[in-house]
């Protein structure tokens, strides 16, 4: 079993990684469990205690202020205090709600955040964003609160169906771009199969993505100065993948999309090299999937313009775009919104 403490402003993160490590959490009286309606019977079996649960919408629609309201609710309802902890059981979508709801209620209660989809265990648990969308706008509302305890349980991956699998690869392979050429080493010498057949293999992938997040996180935790930004990668137009397609596609599926598209607009703008551009598509077939942009395109490209100007990181006229400069290093770009605006209209 890892175990990986991190200092953040709010104190210590600690991250127990490993097969089977849900049984080292303990003293779950005076929690309160936040997950889906379907993991209800998940939660009740994996965690052992007494503890009260509340069930929230399944994925992107629980990405509601309603369902904040509604967890704090039944935090003051239970007559919860602020000793009392608040459990994320579930993939991204449980713990941007769980996290935004435990940072509100009495200004902060503490945290623990279990992630369930692969996405959720190499990226959204991890680093203390969380979100509700609000008048169409991906995370448009939200507070950092970092996670005081954060349990990967490995052996998870195995059970999960296969879609909530694929899904955690775009981020995997995201960090491997641009920050892991280590990472993108592994990836391409091994199948994604046989590292997930093996939980010494997926043990490693899934601590690889950990510490490449949180060493940038605990350099940069309100992704201010610039280190954490480079997560972004196959963010700007990913989310507007997402937003096009009225959120029905998955996020990882949409970071694919979206580093394939940044990628063809940097390297038609001088901004990338043809051997970096060539690295990812290499990574991304060689983990099973398309890399033509028909494939991630839920609508015209020219819509996907009104998402990528309402990005938190553009400002009026540009917006900070990371890229690898070459695989496995990073960069930051500051490239003119009417450039990918002719981009996007003139393909
Ligand atoms: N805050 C962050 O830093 C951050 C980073 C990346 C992504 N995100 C967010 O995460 C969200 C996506 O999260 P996700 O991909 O984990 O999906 P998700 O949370 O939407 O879950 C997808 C579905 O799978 C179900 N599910 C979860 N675990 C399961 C399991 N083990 N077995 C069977 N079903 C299971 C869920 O109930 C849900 O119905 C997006 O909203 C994205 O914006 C946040």
């Amino acid at each position: 079993m890892l175990k990986l403490t991190y200092r953040l402003s709010r104190g210590t993160t600690r991250i127990t990684l490993g097969n089977g490590a849900i049984s080292s959490l303990k003293g779950l009286e005076d929690s309160l469990v936040v997950c889906p309606r379907s993991l209800r019977n998940m939660a009740s079996s994996r965690l052992h205690g007494s503890f009260e649960i509340i069930e929230i919408p399944e994925g992107e629609e629980s990405k509601a202020l309603d369902t904040v309201v509604t967890i704090l609710d039944k935090l003051v309802d239970g007559g919860f205090k602020r000793t009392s902890r608040l459990i994320s059981f579930g993939g991204g979508t449980a713990s941007d709600v769980a996290g935004l709801a435990a940072s509100l209620y009495l200004r902060g209660i503490s945290y623990t955040s279990i992630p369930t989809t692969l996405l959720a265990m190499v990226d959204a648990a991890l680093g203390g964003k969380n979100g509700v969308n609000y008048r169409g706008v991906k995370n448009m509302l939200g507070t950092f609160y970092s996670p005081s305890e954060i349990i990967v349980d490995t052996s998870l991956v195995g059970e999960m169906p296969h879609n909530l699998v694929e899904d955690g690869i775009g981020e995997i392979a995201k960090y491997a771009t641009i920050m892991d050429g280590e990472l993108y080493g592994f990836l391409m010498a091994n199948q994604m199969d046989s590292i997930l057949d093996d939980a010494e293999k997926t043990e490693y992938l899934i601590s690889r993505c950990v510490s490449d997040k949180m060493d940038l996180v605990s350099q940069d935790e309100f992704d201010l100065e610039g280190k954490r930004v480079i997560l972004n990668f196959g963010h700007t137009f990913g989310h507007a993948l997402e937003g096009v397609s009225e959120f029905s596609i998955g996020h990882g599926h949409a970071v694919l999309g979206g580093m394939l598209l940044e990628t063809d607009y940097a390297a038609g703008n001088g901004l990338m090299n043809l051997e970096t551009k060539e690295g990812l598509h290499a990574l991304i077939r060689h983990l099973g999937f398309s890399t033509r942009e028909e494939d991630y395109l839920p609508g015209l490209r020219t819509e996907l313009l009104k998402y990528i100007t309402s990005d938190k990181k553009s400002t009026r006229h540009s917006i900070r775009l990371p890229l690898p400069e070459e695989i496995g290093i990073p960069k930051v770009c500051e490239v003119e919104l009417s450039s990918i605006s002719d981009y996007l209209g003139h393909h």
